[in-house]
């Protein structure tokens, strides 16, 4: 299969879907690659480093949508390269289609074969695909909150993990999934004094069971959480409620009870945010203020770490890229029922059920599609 690569155009994306290793194994698998020029340099990998595995170098996206039978990409597909899609290319890429009225219907219009990063899922009802980008979010987080705590920045000027003689910071992590998990890993090296607050007490005891010498756990009750965020320095949200707006754990009234200066880092706010008084920011003016508390809000955080984020989204999309590449999609999607979950457009024809339920657009059966 041709596997082509195009450079992302979306402002401030700096990932690119294929590494130079991923592109050596699909090579090895017997594919032929073909990478738009300047398409690795976000993440720092050169033309010469794709050539060097045996890439082909294309010098325009358009050659690289017009020639390659699969594109491989990072962020959803752009209005302009929506328009060089094609009934019997293979999209592999996130799409976040829900709440995207436009690009649903470009992409049904073009007749193209789409399967989304963010619905493919695995044996435990996790999604493999999106868990690397939260592992990236939830170690940055204590990092870019450490900084907002500074003076300069406008925080409360504490030190995560204090020095001899002076206390650590109290830093509270609300939600103690995939980024609370490695939120509280990193805040607890630096020395902070850590708290995971979760609504499900299965998730406590394996957090208990796995990290009680790292960090504390508690139920997250109304009154606790409370209680918690008065007292904290940092406090960072990383809730989900799959499918559902993030639930608002910190309201504004809360604020006036915080101490002045301390810094709230809305992970969630992909998801509308879990502070009453979160708004999306970003990187190149990623920090506010609201009554005194300090706002860290960006809502594509990975993007910071871009080579990071690259090399471990790779990782999590090879196998899969590799399946539809030797098998083609649709045997790769009969035989593996996780990568079916994850297609949502074949054809001119929807066939993701939470896109149809949320744009009521009819929706195919995803099994049906494969007998097409
Ligand atoms: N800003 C970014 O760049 C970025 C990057 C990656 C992920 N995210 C977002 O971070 C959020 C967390 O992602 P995740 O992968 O850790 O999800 P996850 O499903 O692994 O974990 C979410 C946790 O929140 C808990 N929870 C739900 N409601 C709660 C409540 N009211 N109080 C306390 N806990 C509650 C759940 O029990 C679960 O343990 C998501 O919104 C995700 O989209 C943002």
């Amino acid at each position: 299969m041709l596997i082509g690569c195009p450079r992302e155009i979306k402002p401030q994306e700096f990932r690119v879907g294929l590494t130079p290793r991923a592109a050596a194994e699909a090579i090895a698998h017997g594919h032929a690659i073909l990478v738009e020029s300047g398409a690795g340099i976000g993440s720092g990998f050169t033309d010469d480093d794709y050539r060097a595995v045996g890439a082909e170098l294309a010098e325009t996206a358009a050659e690289v949508f017009a020639r390659a039978e699969m594109i491989v990409k990072v962020k959803e597909p752009q209005a302009a390269e929506r328009k060089m899609l094609r009934e019997g290319q293979v999209l592999f890429t996130y799409l976040h289609l829900a709440p995207d009225v436009a690009q649903t219907r470009d992409l049904l219009d073009s007749g193209v074969t789409a399967i989304a990063y963010e619905t493919v899922t695995d044996r435990d009802g996790r999604l493999p695909l999106l868990a690397p980008m939260s592992e990236v979010a939830g170690k940055l987080a204590p990092q870019v909150g450490a900084w907002t705590l500074q003076k300069a920045n406008g925080g409360r000027g504490v030190l995560m993990g204090g020095v001899p003689g002076v206390g650590p910071a109290k830093v509270v992590v609300i939600g103690g999934g995939v980024v609370g998990t490695q939120a509280a890993r990193v805040a607890a090296g630096m020395g902070a004094d850590v708290m995971v607050l979760d609504k499900s007490l299965p998730r406590l005891r394996q957090l208990d069971d796995a990290f009680r010498n790292e960090f504390k756990t508690g139920f997250a009750s109304a009154t606790f959480t409370a209680e918690l965020v008065a007292e904290a320095d940092m406090v960072i949200g990383a809730v989900l409620v799959p499918g559902a707006a993030a639930p608002k754990v910190v309201t504004r009234a809360m604020l006036a009870t915080m101490k002045p200066g301390a810094a709230l880092v809305d992970v969630a706010i992909d998801q509308g945010g879990c502070f009453e008084t979160s708004h999306a920011t970003t990187h190149q003016d990623p920090i506010y203020e609201v009554d005194g508390i300090m706002h860290y809000c960006v809502a594509n955080m990975p993007g910071a770490v871009a080579r990071t984020s690259t090399l471990a989204l790779g990782n999590a999309t090879l196998p899969f890229l590799l399946d539809i590449a030797d098998k083609g999609w649709r045997r790769a999607c009969e035989d593996d029922p996780y990568l079916l979950d994850g297609l949502n457009v074949h054809a001119g024809q929807l066939t993701c059920y939470p896109v149809g339920l949320a744009q009521g657009l009819d929706v195919l059966s995803p099994k049906l599609a494969l007998a097409q």
